[in-house]
């Protein structure tokens, strides 16, 4: 597994295009779920530095913090509740261009201006969701959604049914 991350040149898209093979080349090594949500959220973090990247496991009813990078966030989010538990209910991703817009925003912190959430797939059925949130207005986008669905399915593929739940 490379040790270091390498961060693409200048637009949005040759960034993802750099980091798609080396989450590839990661995920591929490793089974577990959680290791691999670990690593996809830092190195989504570092590639683009966004406030806040991380992952919330259908627990249940609810779903329950996962692996993030930033600051501190709420551990339980009810399914049809804020952007999350939305994109849960929905089994659809959620672009948010400005949070307060959206109705039953969850604010885990007061800096989050805009939002984007992607389930997580296995089998049809949403086992989680990666959660990115910004601290600028309208930063997500239909490239974002593009990579972000290629990620989450290249994530939930890579690991064995037997270790995620
Ligand atoms: N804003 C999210 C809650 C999670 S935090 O952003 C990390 C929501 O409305 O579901």
């Amino acid at each position: 597994m490379a040790e270091q991350l390498i961060i693409g040149g200048g637009t949005k898209q040759e960034r993802y295009e750099a980091l798609l093979p080396q989450i590839e080349s990661v995920v591929e090594d490793e089974k577990d779920l959680i290791a691999n949500m670990a690593n996809v959220a830092a190195m989504l973090h570092e590639t683009f530095g966004f406030w806040w990247t991380g992952f919330y496991r259908v627990d249940g009813d609810e779903l329950v913090l996962g692996p993030f990078q930033g600051p501190m966030a709420c551990t339980r989010i009810r399914k049809g509740r804020g952007v999350c538990g939305t994109a849960w209910a929905e089994a659809a991703t959620q672009v948010v261009p400005d949070v307060e817009l959206f109705p039953g925003h969850i604010a885990c912190s007061s800096a989050s201006r805009s939002e984007i959430v992607v389930p997580v797939f296995r089998e049809g059925q949403v086992i989680a969701v990666l959660d990115i949130d910004s601290d600028r207005l309208s930063t997500f986008d239909e490239t974002d959604r593009h990579y972000l669905e290629q990620i989450t399915f290249i994530l939930a593929n890579a690991c064995s049914f037997k270790k995620t739940s």
